[in-house]
């Protein structure tokens, strides 16, 4: 273990301290090496998860992107084989980093004959929970398509409601899907206005409304979209208290990642605050 290891080890074991938990889930990341718009290569991919490890977290759920622009990129069977490698080069260098398969699927019609087939992938695989990307620039009832997922007991996430134009003007709009109970992932450097005032502002509105919300990195590299986790943890601990902050950014992921059964070694039972 060489001594930038040690510091990466050093900083995460104080985010864990600072967040008060031993156990810290992102629930949206692109850290797969060569499947997305995320990290090109395996130099990239090393790179962000020890980015990863320093901001505090010990698990990701690895979200490429599927559909969209990004039809044909990656598979779920492709998605679990990339996951598997990236834990066996985390686990032989002894980084305390543990990758969870998901997606972000682009919204289409196909969504459910796809998870049918195989093609798309839930999040920790677990047939459970898809977290669903909505255009940017439009605006579509979604409805039909969350009825139907509701039809075969999976919930949705929706990937930073905050980024979509009129979601980002009137958020209370995502009420109009209230009776499917989504999950609202706020993404992190939206809080810090890395997207602008208007992306920001509404993040912190979603934030407010009766709807179980979490905050996930969305990163991409450790660049322009770089994980900001602890600092945006800090910023919401200013505004909205410390409390809130950790049910945010630690508790609604860990619970909701309880909830999908992952019972891997570790993980799953520990669950010791620290302050
Ligand atoms: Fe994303």
């Amino acid at each position: 273990m060489d001594l930038s290891q040690d510091k990466m080890i050093a900083q995460q074991r104080h985010a864990l301290m600072h967040y008060g938990t031993s156990l810290c889930v992102d629930m949206h990341c692109h850290c797969l090496p060569g499947v997305d718009d995320g990290p090109q290569d395996w130099v990239q991919a090393q790179a962000l998860c020890a980015a990863l490890i320093s901001e505090g977290f010990n698990v990701v759920v690895a979200t490429p992107h599927q559909l969209g622009r990004f039809e044909g990129c990656a598979d779920a069977p492709g998605i679990r084989l990339r996951v598997r490698e990236l834990n066996q080069w985390l686990t032989d260098n002894q980084w305390p980093l543990k990758v969870l398969p998901g997606a972000e699927i682009r919204v289409d019609e196909r969504v459910v004959e796809l998870l049918e087939q195989d093609y798309l992938m839930t999040l920790s695989d677990e047939n459970q929970v898809v977290l669903l990307e909505l255009p940017f620039d439009t605006f579509m009832d979604i409805s039909p398509l969350l009825e139907r997922l509701a039809n075969r007991h999976i919930r949705v996430m929706i990937a930073h409601p905050e980024r979509n134009r009129e979601l980002s003007m009137r958020p209370q709009r995502v009420m109009e899907w209230a009776q499917y109970n989504p999950v609202l992932q706020i993404t992190a450097s939206s809080l810090l206005g890395h997207f602008g005032g208007t992306v920001q502002n509404a993040g912190y509105a979603l934030l407010e409304l009766p709807l179980l919300s979490l905050v996930a990195t969305d990163a991409h590299n450790t660049d322009q979209r770089g994980p900001r986790f602890y600092e945006a943890f800090d910023w919401i601990a200013r505004f909205l208290g410390h409390h809130r902050a950790r049910q945010l950014f630690i508790e609604n992921s860990l619970d909701l990642i309880q909830a999908l059964a992952v019972q891997e070694e570790g993980f799953g039972k520990e669950r010791t605050d620290l302050k």
